[in-house]
This record gives C-alpha cells, structure tokens and sequence, in this order.
C-alpha cells in the first residue's frame, strides 16, 4: 500500500493589470462575451475568450434553458465552437470571467468539473497544454499552466 499525494500550482495575480498584455486584451473580450450570457435563472454571468494558434479569438458565454439541464456553460460554448470552426488549430489559452448580478464576484472562480472534462480532450487531442486563466469580476487573476492541473486523474482516450 501507499499513498499518492497530487499537487495543483497556480500562479495569483492580484489584478488583471498585473498579467501579460496579451491576457488583459483576452480579458476584455471575455467580460464583454460575460455580459451577452443568457442567464435568467441562475442570474450568474460567465464569460470565456480562446486564443487559438491561428490567432482567432473564439468567445462564448452561458446560455441557460428552463429545462436546466439543457443549458450549457461558457468554457464549452466557447471550445465546442472552436473546434467546430478550427479543427486544425490548436488552443493556446483560454481566460475565463465570472460574475452574479446579484452580488459582487471578486475571487477567481475556477471552470466547473464538466467544462475541465470538455477542455482536457481538446488539451489530450492536440498534445499541448491549455492555459487557463481565471478571475471572478474583477479582482485577483489565477493562473494554470495547463488543463491537467486542474484535473488530475483525468478519464481521457487512453482508457477506451
Ligand atoms: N457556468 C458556466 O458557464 N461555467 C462554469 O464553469 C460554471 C457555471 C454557468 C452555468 C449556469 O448558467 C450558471 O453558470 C450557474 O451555474
């Protein structure tokens, strides 16, 4: 018997001002891919921007459904229309916004479990990894260098 320890590191910017140019400009198109979300029932705000190698900027945001569960989030509204439109490309970045119009959102707030799942085939597929980026609002930024970071243990191809 033993125990395995896995570890996630990130890297925390305490303002977007801080991040590399080129993540502010994404930034900007992912708050302004936030604010046309369709989210009238949970009234939570998300938005995401897609650097591809090609230099395409693909964004997306939450589109609910009053049957909930047909709704889908940002991360894979933005990635499936990637890989719909760019097959060939491959994801350099993805940077993610998230905010409720109810209450401030001021910390990170990190892609949910199915959108790690969606975005670690792309990150398997094209054999490079994702880097992701990640705040609430405003606020601290955090960074992770890849997908897999954030999804350790991955169910991936290699299974099947
Ligand atoms: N949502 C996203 O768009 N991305 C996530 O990673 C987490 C949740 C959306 C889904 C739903 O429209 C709303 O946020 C509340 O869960």
């Amino acid at each position: 018997m033993k125990e395995v320890k896995i570890e996630a590191l990130f890297t925390v910017y305490d303002h977007l001002d801080e991040t590399p140019k080129k993540i502010q400009d994404l930034m900007v198109k992912a708050i302004e891919a936030r604010k046309k979300a369709y989210a009238p029932y949970s009234k939570f705000q998300v938005g995401a921007a897609i650097l591809l190698d090609n230099g395409e900027v693909v964004t997306g945001s939450n589109q609910e459904n009053a049957s909930y569960p047909s709704g889908l989030c940002a991360e894979r509204t933005a990635i499936y229309y990637a890989g719909a439109q760019f097959p060939e490309a491959k994801i350099l970045m993805m940077v993610l916004t998230a905010g409720s119009i109810q209450h401030p959102t001021l910390t990170p707030i990190p892609p949910c479990g199915a959108c790690r799942q969606a975005i670690a085939e792309y990150e398997v597929k094209q054999e490079a990894p994702i880097e992701i980026y990640f705040m609430g609002e405003t606020g601290k930024v955090a960074k992770s260098d890849s997908l897999a970071n954030l999804l350790p243990l991955v169910f991936d191809k290699s299974f099947l």
